[in-house]
């Protein structure tokens, strides 16, 4: 077994003023508009600034990964700071992928086999949202040329330094801070009941899951003390997923919400209560998680927190989309991690009662 992660994290409140002793001579800021707008106060350093472009429910698409590549290099930086959510900090790294090595074509970028990075610049990632672990993890999601969604892997794309500092989450709206809360919580979730038994990615999701079960409606009320929980439990999140795997919950948000354009957060929300259910006699993982929640029922027990929350229960599936969902979701890359074997009509199963809106028996 093995377990990769930063070099250096530095998080809670205020952590940040401490980013000096990490950067190098000159750095580059890439961040979204709409975030820097809330965040630049908090950022101790003078360097120019440069925007991705943010799509709605889209990830960045290769092109913006260029043009980012462009920008960077223009400033020849040996640092780059990536500040914002998941679909920024991947972006940056795809991008600081072209700036090191410019000939690299897209096949060899989703090939799993990254040359070796760091010649020209470091990189640190400050997570704006609490959900996406990407300022720990070692991928990057992006959009190919067919609008399909394809991971950039590496060990080589683990930022050297991570941040996760509270104050940069504050400005969050609420559904962003919801289904980003949500998607932490999922990812977490699925990397302890995977397949991989990772004992230190494991640790680390399970105390992911009690930290975002308890503190996220308290951080939707805007306590202080239970956003941060749940930014950490975030971070841990994403330290778990990245060495312990994501399984069905994933898998199956990748095809519906790719094929009926609901963001991630979203998705993968909904989908929890019925992926639990689908492995739960599986594994007796999920029974681990219950215990330690208190509850009896884990299934239910989130499918009460989504009612709460205001998060739907159902998914508009069209008839004639149900067969190659079924089998999409059945051969996805991410199913040999799913702790129960699904065939297509298991997976089938599932996506009917999502339809109806029902959480029984799967
Ligand atoms: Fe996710």
């Amino acid at each position: 077994m093995h377990f990769s992660t930063p070099r250096n994290i530095m998080f809670g409140r205020g952590s940040v003023k401490n980013i000096e002793r990490y950067l190098g001579k000159k750095c580059v800021i890439v961040t979204g508009k709409h975030t820097w707008e809330n965040v630049k106060d908090l950022i101790p350093i003078d360097a120019p600034v440069l925007f991705v472009t943010r799509h709605k429910w889209k990830e960045p698409s290769q092109k913006d990964a260029e043009v980012l590549a462009e920008n960077i290099r223009e400033h020849s930086p040996d640092t780059i700071i990536a500040v914002g959510g998941g679909s920024v900090i991947d972006t940056a790294k795809v991008a600081w992928i072209i700036y090191e090595n410019p000939e690299i074509s897209w096949n060899a970028l989703y090939s799993y086999n990254i040359p070796e990075l760091r010649k020209k610049a470091r990189f640190i990632a400050i997570e704006t949202t609490s959900g996406t672990g990407s300022g720990v993890s070692a991928a990057a999601i992006i959009l190919d040329e067919e609008g399909k969604k394809r991971g950039v892997v590496s060990g080589e794309l683990i930022p050297d330094l991570a941040i996760y500092d509270a104050n940069f989450v504050e400005g969050m709206p609420r559904d962003v801070a919801l289904y980003s809360g949500m998607d932490a919580l999922s990812q977490a979730i699925e990397a302890y009941i995977s397949t991989v038994d990772n004992i230190i990615g494991d640790t680390l999701a399970l105390k992911a899951i009690e930290l975002i079960y308890k503190n996220l409606p308290k951080a939707l009320e805007k306590e202080d003390r239970a956003i941060e929980n749940v930014h950490h439990g975030n971070m841990l999140a994403g330290m778990g997923f990245a060495n312990s795997r994501l399984c069905l919950g994933h898998a199956a948000a990748h095809s519906l919400g790719g094929e009926y354009k609901i963001e991630h957060g979203k998705i993968v929300a909904i989908l929890l209560p019925y992926i639990i259910r689908a492995n739960e006699k599986h594994t007796p993982k999920v029974k681990e998680i219950a215990k330690l929640l208190g509850v009896k029922d884990l299934a239910r027990a989130i499918w009460k927190m989504n009612d709460e929350l205001g998060i739907p229960h159902a998914v508009d599936i069209k008839d004639e989309d149900i067969e190659m969902l079924g089998e999409e979701i059945a051969n996805d890359r991410l199913m040999k991690y799913n702790p129960r074997k699904m065939s297509k009509e298991d997976v089938i199963k599932m996506l009917r009662l999502l339809r109806e809106g029902v959480l029984d028996e799967i």
